[in-house]
């Protein structure tokens, strides 16, 4: 850290990052995971750190390049590993930005051997996964911001409010996936921010790295509201 960084706008605060997917475990050599790149949560990373804060990144798995040097960053696995990392570190946090896509479900069993195939069909039995945004929703302190993800493929809008309400974020950041260039694996996005006031903002589609600084903008407003 810079002596500049004292003058910037987010200078002292603390931010939790939450991006990538996670990769639930079936054997040595197979999981269940999603096509998170991990690109959004790295471009709010980054521009939130631009601004002054101090950034903890949780990322699962990713190939997207993280300069560890400005951002403290842990690497996980699990939707598991990545509760864990995040329940501790909330509590010394002003902000937690939950822009990973974790698993809703893992293997109750993961086997130690490679599954080998049989003649019959394969049966997985899985489990729900710990909700992080909604557990850190309810150990919230009134100083302390927190932002979620939705992200629908029909009723988006009822879904993302519903999730504002129900995991006690203050703001929820839609992402629309009708639009081609918006969402997984893509450089551009296309959001709608909800805030808890009621307020709904819809943005053009744009870079990540610019969709970064629209959200940066939303939660430095909220943050000295
Ligand atoms: N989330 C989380 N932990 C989970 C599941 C989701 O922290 N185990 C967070 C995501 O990071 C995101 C928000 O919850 O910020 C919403 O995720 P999303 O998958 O859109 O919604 P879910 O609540 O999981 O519900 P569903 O997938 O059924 O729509
Ligand atoms: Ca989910």
């Amino acid at each position: 850290q810079s002596h500049f960084d004292s003058q910037k706008e987010l200078a002292g605060k603390k931010v939790l990052i939450t991006a990538g997917p996670t990769y639930e475990l079936l054997d040595p050599v197979r999981f269940i995971g999603n096509h998170s790149s991990g690109k959004m949560g790295v471009a709010i990373a980054n521009e939130l750190a631009n601004r002054g804060a101090e950034v903890t990144l949780v990322l699962g798995p990713s190939n997207v390049s993280v300069d560890e040097k400005r951002i403290k960053t842990f690497h996980v696995t699990s939707a598991k590993e990545m509760y864990d990392v995040c329940v501790e570190q909330f509590p010394q946090m002003n902000v937690a930005v939950m822009a990973a896509a974790v698993a809703d479900y893992t293997p109750v069993n993961t086997f130690s051997e490679k599954i080998k195939k049989n003649d019959g069909n394969l049966v997985l039995e899985l489990q729900k996964t710990k909700d992080i945004l909604k557990s850190l929703g309810e150990i919230k302190k009134d100083n302390q911001l927190l932002i979620g993800f939705a992200l629908e493929t029909k009723n988006e809008v009822e879904y993302a409010k519903s999730k504002l309400k129900d995991k006690n974020a203050d703001i929820i950041v839609l992402n629309s996936l009708r639009d081609k260039g918006a969402g997984f694996g893509t450089d551009t996005n296309k959001i709608t921010i909800f805030e808890k006031s009621g307020t709904a903002t819809t943005y053009d589609q744009k870079d990540k790295a610019l969709v970064a600084k629209d959200i940066a903008d939303v939660i430095v407003k909220n943050i000295y509201a």
